[in-house]
């Protein structure tokens, strides 16, 4: 694979979609309309459109390592703000997955350079939770840390000031947190959906309390 096959390659899909569904990219081209906001993994295994079945132009999207949302991060927050003020997105779905390497990467003591900056808030999750983490072996640990780091971004999600800022104005935001497996394809709901202020503790609580 090299990158004049990338054109080719670019050359046939665009045909084979028109052909399919003749004047859909006219039709996408006027207009972005999606119901959806997406913050997952950048691992190439997990495509956000893809894996829910949707056409490119029915979910926004932001990845990053390990699905982070952190509130100085303005790349992660100029999406969100975007998602809820113009898009007028109504559902954010933090999406990470089983065998995530950026959280392997802090279950470990090595050093990664630069990386290692991002994976930090990952470390402290791990920390937080030192007492269950050290009931667990080293599978169980990694599979609970990648649920754990979900519910830990919807949280942070949840507490910062666009979403906050939307519920005072009574949008209808609802935020849910998925973990997807590269084994099976499949999504799971964490049900850590959090749709207003003042229940973000008390479902953040709820959730912690099913998984730890
Ligand atoms: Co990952």
């Amino acid at each position: 694979m090299n990158i004049e096959k990338l054109f080719e390659q670019n050359k046939i899909w665009a045909e084979q979609i028109e052909h399919e569904h003749p004047g859909f990219f006219e039709e996408l081209s006027k207009q972005q309309n999606p119901k959806f906001l997406w913050i997952g993994c950048s691992d190439s295994r997990v495509p956000a459109n893809q894996i829910v079945n949707l056409k490119p132009g029915e979910v926004f999207v932001h990845r990053n390592i390990a699905n982070q949302v952190l509130s100085n991060d303005f790349n992660c927050m100029s999406v969100v703000q975007f998602a809820i003020e113009v898009l007028e997105v109504e559902d954010i779905i933090v999406c990470g997955h089983y065998g995530c390497g950026g959280v392997n990467a802090a279950l470990t003591r090595n050093a990664h350079g630069l990386v290692d900056y991002w994976i930090w808030n990952i470390r402290n999750i791990k920390n937080k939770y030192s007492d269950f983490f050290n009931s667990l072996n080293k599978s169980e640990t990694a599979d609970k840390l990648c649920e754990l780091n979900v519910i830990e971004q919807v949280h942070n999600l949840a507490n910062t000031k666009p979403l906050k800022e939307a519920w005072n104005n009574k949008k209808n935001i609802n935020i849910h947190g998925f973990i997807y497996g590269l084994n099976n394809g499949l999504l799971k709901n964490l049900n850590t959906t959090v749709s207003s202020e003042k229940d973000t503790e008390k479902i953040y609580q709820e959730s912690l309390g099913k998984l730890i």
